[in-house]
């Protein structure tokens, strides 16, 4: 039997009622399409951080790279500072491995209701394509004069040829499986240097890609266009900052974090990619038993495809989608009265 090995960090807060919740529905759809998922479960978190001042053991990247994928849920705790858990954890994974493409997909699951008006399923469907391994999120700058009225700060984003082009590679060969139309995300009017360079290597992108249609905005406007008119995007190609503040708005216009999924993808496989919904680890509703878990389960889904199990990621999406759609088994965050538990029955029940 085919058996993927895959590294479960449920991290804190939510992410250890949605990711066993997710876990249930991936170990009932690997025995329905005949393969299995061998799990190894890792503590990794901010209250392993507490504990020990490590969010990971020094060889935690090292135990990561045995593994064919990663299951992340969230990290993050109101007493820990949340640049720790992040380049404690998520940056050395997602960097170490060349995870550089985080993608989120956006689309309006049957029965839920977005927060704009007249729009229906089939009227939302687009993916972003954040650059995931450099861009504004570098470790490059410092403080001066700190504590007196000189003090200052100095933050450099990097932008590189290899770096830049890899992401609208992998962005434009998406575009080809879907609609064929990549959208870039600028600001080249108002950041000009690191800006024009990747509108540049935007139009060095496209011409070997001559049936896809290209545009690009400059982040405000897009940003207004995810509201007004979200149904004309496909793809969208943007950089890791403008790409995290569009794949938090995506989602808010198809349901909110609860339904939100993404994938930090190595596309040449050197290396695991690392699955991880794009919600953080809720502290407000932590503990209460009513995360919604579909995040976690879509995420899943977009797991099973990158390792070729297409059938089960789709089984994934069709449960989901029919609990979706007959509406009365859902968390508070979609309106509903279900707790974790439940609303993971529902879907495991269809799956019967
Ligand atoms: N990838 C990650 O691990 C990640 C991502 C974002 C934030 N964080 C961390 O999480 C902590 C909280 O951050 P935040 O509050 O900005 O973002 P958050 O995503 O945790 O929560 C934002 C809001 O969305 C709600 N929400 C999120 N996921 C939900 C779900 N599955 N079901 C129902 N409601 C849900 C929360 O209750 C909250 O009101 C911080 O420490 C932050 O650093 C981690």
């Amino acid at each position: 039997m085919r058996t993927h090995r895959i590294a479960l960090i449920p991290g804190d807060g939510i992410g250890g009622e949605v990711v066993p919740a997710a876990v249930r529905v991936l170990d009932r759809v690997a025995g329905r399409h005949g393969f299995a998922l061998d799990h190894t479960a890792f503590d990794w978190s901010c209250e392993r951080w507490t504990r020990t001042g490590r969010m990971m053991p020094a060889d935690g990247l090292e135990q990561l790279a045995a593994f064919d994928s990663i299951f992340l849920g969230a990290v993050g705790h109101p007493d820990v500072a949340d640049h720790v858990s992040l380049w404690g954890l998520l940056i050395p994974i997602r960097r170490t491995f060349q995870q550089y493409v985080n993608l989120r997909p956006v689309r309006l699951l049957r029965g839920l209701m977005s927060p704009l008006r007249d729009v229906g399923p089939d009227d939302i469907d687009f993916c972003v394509v954040r650059e995931n391994n450099e861009g504004e999120y570098s470790e490059i700058g410092g403080r001066l004069y700190e504590g007196t009225d000189q003090e200052m700060a100095v933050q450099e984003s990097i932008f590189t040829r290899r770096g830049v082009d890899r992401v609208m590679r992998y962005a434009f060969e998406l575009a080809r499986t879907r609609r064929g139309h990549v959208t870039s995300a600028t600001k080249s009017n108002g950041i000009i240097h690191t800006m024009p360079f990747w509108d540049e290597r935007f139009a060095a992108a496209a011409p070997a890609f001559p049936d896809v249609h290209t545009e690009q905005f400059h982040i405000d406007i897009l940003a207004a266009h995810f509201v007004q008119r979200p149904g004309q995007f496909d793809v969208v190609v943007a950089s890791n900052l403008f790409g995290d503040i569009l794949s938090d708005l995506g989602p808010a216009v198809v349901g909110g974090l609860g339904v939100a999924a993404g994938g930090n993808i190595n596309p040449e496989r050197t290396h695991p990619s690392m699955f991880e919904p794009v919600h953080g680890s809720a502290p407000d509703i932590a503990g209460q038993g009513v995360a919604n878990p579909i995040a976690a389960m879509w995420t899943a889904s977009m797991m099973l495809e990158h390792l070729g199990e297409h059938e089960a990621a789709a089984t994934v999406m069709t449960a989901v989608e029919t609990v979706t759609a007959d509406g009365t088994t859902l968390t508070p965050d979609l309106g509903g009265t279900a707790s974790t538990d439940e609303l993971t029955g529902a879907v495991l029940a269809t799956l019967d």
